[in-house]
């Protein structure tokens, strides 16, 4: 049985696939209407979403399939001890595949070792979030078009965003590209993200100073800060302004720069940054709905369902 639950369980020849399906599918939404016609996707979301579950289940709909699941764990027998495994073994008996966010890093992994349909890992604590990766690399395809050769800023909080750590592990594979982190000592990218770096022999600097660095970006990939992973209130309300995007500091920014962010913002992009034409990140969540439709065709059609 084929999962996601890492970026890396796909070779880049099934993203390159994936990405291809995905513009197909935004060229001819009509070929694909009736495509999981009967069949079902259980979105198990046990902490919150807007973006991931909704693109999930509009993906779905738009492919013709249904969608069971719940948003909130408290409304599942997880609140009454149940564990993951068990949950995943359940759901096999009503769907066909599900996808899964958990604040607990490596549920999805856990629920896949048991688990008789597909699972995608929805977001799993400050760990991975592979499909966002799948948005964030059809992004920029489609707004770059293509990756090698790229330098790439990350910005804020490295340490905790997990939609940081599953792209760089991505863009690790391709050529030539030049990492930028940005951040506070604070918030630092872990280290096992830099020994992956290291280990390929990758160009990448860490700064402090996104000023100082933002006229050699190509793509700049805003985060907020995780205040869900801190133990420290303090330690957030002092770290959570370090990094404020606005249109004065884009002024020395290249011309065909695009400017990504997962979302959800809080306050690291001025919204008056949302109407500069390199400001992408609503494209990039529309995205995420025709990327999440290519997934689940493909790893529907891999269980022969
Ligand atoms: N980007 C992302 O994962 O957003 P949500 O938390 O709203 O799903």
């Amino acid at each position: 049985m084929r999962h996601l639950i890492d970026i890396l369980d796909l070779t880049t020849a099934e993203i390159d696939e994936l990405i291809e399906t995905a513009n197909d599918i935004i060229q001819n939404p009509a070929a694909y209407a009736h495509k999981c016609e009967g069949k079902k996707l259980a979105a198990l979301f046990f902490e919150p979403s807007t973006r991931t579950r909704l693109s999930f289940e509009a993906a779905m709909y738009e492919l013709g399939g249904h969608v069971i699941g719940f948003s909130d764990a408290g409304n599942s027998s997880s609140a009454k001890g149940e564990s993951v495994a068990d949950t995943i073994k359940m759901i096999g008996c009503y769907a066909d595949i599900a996808a899964m966010r958990h604040f607990k890093e490596g549920a999805p992994l856990v629920a896949a070792m048991r688990s008789d349909i597909p699972v995608i890992n929805a977001g799993d604590g400050g760990h991975n979030h592979p499909t966002q990766t799948l948005t964030d690399l059809l992004t920029i395809k489609r707004e770059k078009g293509h990756f090698d050769g790229l330098t790439v800023g990350f910005c804020g909080d490295l340490k905790f965003g997990r939609t940081v750590h599953s792209l760089i592990t991505a863009l690790s594979r391709y050529e030539n590209i030049k990492f930028v982190l940005i951040s506070p000592q604070e918030l630092k990218v872990p280290s096992y993200v830099k020994d992956l770096l290291k280990e390929k022999g990758l160009s990448y600097k860490q700064t402090t100073d996104l000023d100082s660095v933002m006229p050699e970006l190509d793509i700049l990939y805003m985060t907020r800060v995780q205040r869900e992973r801190f133990f420290n209130e303090e330690e957030y309300l002092r770290l959570k302004d370090s990094y404020i995007l606005t249109p004065e500091k884009l002024k020395c920014a290249k011309e065909d720069l695009r400017i990504l962010h997962p979302l959800p913002r809080v306050n690291e992009i001025a919204v008056a940054v949302d109407d500069d034409p390199r400001a992408c990140y609503f494209r990039q969540a529309l995205n995420g709905k025709f990327i999440r439709m290519a997934l689940i065709l493909k790893l529907l059609e891999e269980a022969g369902k």
